[in-house]
């Protein structure tokens, strides 16, 4: 019988074995579990291999020492049936005196030094000049669910704490790494990354990741992966609209939404980012290395000092690409967002930038909130425009007092008002911005990030403060704690319009300037987790133009998204499918909104509510030019939305027809019970009198009983299908249903109830 090591402290004793230090622990049998359940422990040392074996419930993450004492990555898919099939880690030759066998192994936190030629994981300059790092295993602890792993320069005392931790529900892994300066010098740290993801060794894999701009975010692209590097990455300060830090792995085209290996990865960071995929011409080892950007990076780390990397999360699924985001969007819910331990339903809200833009106002406010309400809207949004001199995007930004002649009376009257209408009340911010014309920037000129005496260049006419700075950072944390503290502000939509550009700071030495793309990053951070302790009701949606702030990191601390400022029902298809691969449609808002919309398009008032219900539904119409037909249609709608919103925020989504690949989008969720099932679909354009095929529903039980309603008579049914006691889920899955769509932009909604 193999056995594991549950427990390990670092009060425990040391020993030296052959030139490695082991933590010794208490070996107790990894089939031993809490109850003498035979379920191992997720995370188990086998010392006589000197390996470890991280399980989820359907993958195992294997790792070992090889002989040279370096950690190394020795598996990463389906979960392996016994121990007895794990070998001990051996590196692999090298190839003539041009790929060492160090480069050609796949190292799992690769230094840069030595004969090392992949992308590294960690390149430190030391105070000698010395720009050599190689790193070797010292010791382990393991706890529970989370194994980490020290590493050790073959010379100096510069570690590398490597913390695993597993989420077996969810068969994901989380990657992080601390750079620890226990030299006595200090030493520069010029690219921290938190891991490295390897897949088996071979050719032909196929990459599939997310680019896009403003108004055209989260695209689905796919490439061949070929030797060379692909590098995605932000240098713009902010996640970014242009690429988003997730990416999804399968040989070459054999997986499909349904089947398939697939290995995905996605890492929690919302500064500049990087991740390069590597398929090494000499060995054909595919690798992802995932961190901090090392463009215009560099990171002084004093005696003492530690850096910690972003959290990089990777999951392995067996049942291809719906699988992999069901299982990530699983994990978002149970393990990332500030709701993760209590979870619940987003609310319906309504936000007034579309109607209005800067022209806010009392009566006019109080005037959309009545319709917004008669709607069934429980959270009522206002946007821009409420502070300062905002009359316009040209001022006020950095102002965040409230603006006396459009709410002479503040925003008390306003808030008691939509309240008392049965909604709560939300408000936007951009806390990171400053407009030249504000007496923010007045008064504090150098708190915009800039070098001197060089160009400030304005993108919609304002400057991004300097967050890194502490007195900016408590600025920005009083001013929107006091609007916070003075008002019932239930939810604040976070807004961030621009880019960084000469991102200097002039008031810290020069080596520590480049440190202001991860300072800013984590002082914004800081800033959200401060509000939240202190307003522990308030719920935040994360924007920056759209969705140029959409990562792992964010979603930590905010409650939504604002998927893109193009609410356009049909591109929407587009940009909210990308966005599923990644993000569960909990964070997605979506809002419905007037036409004609962005290309000059115009789609039925149905059409937008069904795309928009897919996600958190919101609406962004101007209410005061809506028909009383309009105003039916919608309440019916909102109430639709409120019957199936669990299922479709909490449940499992199955992409049944891509809007990428033909005529026809249909989505399908189930809730997370089996009780209920929703599929959606979209015709964009009928052709020829082609009908729309035939869709084949997933996720449901064969032998169970399922009784359908549909929100009109576009279900084409055998007879009998209405009948109360419901339809085998067999023939929804086998026989399939089909949607009566015709013409342009014609949608329907069947919702299924299990019977028995
Ligand atoms: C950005 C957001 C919009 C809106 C405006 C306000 O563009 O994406 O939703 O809040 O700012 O200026």
């Amino acid at each position: 019988m193999s056995h594991g090591l549950l427990a390990s402290r670092s009060a425990l004793p040391r020993k030296v074995l052959a030139g490695v230090v082991l933590t010794v622990g208490i070996f107790v049998p990894a089939w031993a579990g809490a109850a003498g359940a035979a379920s191992p422990a997720p995370v188990r040392y086998l010392p006589h291999l000197k390996v470890w074996i991280l399980d989820t419930e359907r993958t195992s993450y294997v790792l070992g020492l090889n002989e040279r004492n370096e950690l190394q990555s020795l598996y990463w898919g389906e979960k392996l049936a016994s121990e007895r099939d794990l070998f001990a880690a051996h590196s692999r030759p090298g190839i003539a005196s041009f790929d060492s066998s160090e480069t050609v192994t796949n190292n799992e936190y690769p230094g840069w030094g030595g004969r090392y030629y992949n992308e590294p994981a960690l390149k430190v300059t030391l105070a000698d000049g010395v720009r050599d790092l190689v790193l070797k295993y010292v010791s382990q602890e393991i706890r529970g669910d989370t194994l980490v792993i020290r590493l050790k320069d073959i010379q100096y005392d510069l570690f590398v704490n490597l913390t695993y931790t597993v989420f077996p529900r969810e068969d994901i892994i989380r990657k992080q790494a601390e750079i620890q300066n226990h030299t006595s010098q200090a030493l520069n740290v010029e690219s921290a990354q938190s891991g490295v993801w390897y897949m088996p060794v071979g050719e032909g894999y196929r990459l599939t990741y997310l680019t896009g701009r403003w108004a055209g975010e989260t695209q689905l692209t796919r490439e061949p992966i070929n030797p060379g590097k692909v590098v995605l990455e932000s240098r713009r300060g902010n996640t970014s609209h242009q690429l988003n830090p997730w990416f999804a792995i399968d040989v070459g085209g054999a997986a499909d939404e349904e089947h398939g290996r697939v290995w995905f990865g996605a890492l929690g960071w919302s500064g500049n980012w990087k991740l390069v995929v590597e398929d090494t011409p000499a060995a054909h080892q595919v690798r992802v290395t995932g961190g901090y950007n090392d463009f215009d990076f560099s990171w002084p780390l004093k005696p003492g000092e530690n850096l910690s990397t972003p959290p990089y999360y990777g999951g392995f699924s067996s049942q291809g690409f719906g699988e992999a985001s069901r299982l990530l969007h699983r994990f978002e819910r149970d393990e990332v967002l500030p709701d993760r331990a209590h979870p619940h339903v987003r609310p319906v809200l309504y936000n007034s930038w579309e109607a209005t833009e800067f022209d806010v106002n009392e009566p006019s406010q109080k005037s959309l909130a009545e319709k917004a309400a008669k709607l069934g809207v429980e959270l009522f949004v206002m946007d821009d425009g409420w502070f300062g001199q905002r009359n316009n995007d040209r001022a006020g930004l950095g102002d965040w007092t409230v603006n006396r002649q459009k709410f002479p009376n503040g925003l008390g009257p306003l808030i008691s008002y939509v309240n008392g209408l049965g909604m709560d009340f939300g408000l936007w911010f951009e806390p990171e911005m400053v407009n030249p014309d504000s007496d923010l920037y007045r008064q504090h000129p150098d708190w915009a990030m800039n070098f001197p005496g060089r160009p400030r260049s304005e993108a919609r006419n304002q400057l991004v403060l300097n967050m890194a700075r502490d007195d900016v950072k408590e600025y920005v944390f009083h001013a929107l704690d006091q609007v916070l503290s003075e008002n019932n502000i239930e939810y604040i939509k976070w807004d961030m319009n621009r880019h960084f550009s000469e991102p200097g700071w002039p008031e810290v030495p020069v080596p520590e300037q480049k440190g202001i793309w991860v300072k800013y990053v984590r002082n914004v951070y800081e800033i959200i987790d401060r509000l939240r302790a202190k307003h522990p009701n308030l719920e935040i949606e994360s924007c920056s133009g759209g969705g140029g702030r959409v990562d792992l990191g964010i979603l930590e601390r905010v409650n939504e998204v604002w998927t893109s400022d193009n609410t356009e029902a049909f591109d929407r298809l587009r940009i909210q499918e990308g966005f599923s691969f990644a993000y569960a449609p909990k964070i997605m808002s979506a809002w419905v909104t007037d036409v004609p919309n962005m290309n000059g398009r115009s789609t039925p008032l149905k059409f937008r509510f069904l795309v928009a219900m897919q996600g958190a539904l919101g609406i962004g119409a101007n209410l005061n030019k809506w028909s009383p037909e309009d105003f039916a249609l919608a309440t019916q709608m909102v109430s639709t939305y409120k019957s199936i919103r669990e299922t479709v925020q909490q449940g499992d989504l199955y992409r049944l027809f891509s809007p990428r690949e033909g005529n026809l989008t249909a989505n399908e969720y189930v809730s997370a019970d089996g009780k209920q099932a929703v599929l959606f679909g979209f015709l964009h354009s009928q052709q020829f009198l082609w009908p729309a095929p035939m869709i084949y529903l997933r996720g449901l039980e064969e032998n169970a009983l399922y009784r359908i309603k549909t929100i009109d008579n576009k279900l084409i049914v055998a007879p009998g299908i209405y009948a109360a006691e419901g339809v085998s889920g067999a023939y929804l899955m086998h026989h399939g249903l089909r949607l009566d769509l015709r013409g342009d932009y014609d949608s329907s909604l069947v919702i299924l109830e299990r019977t028995k």
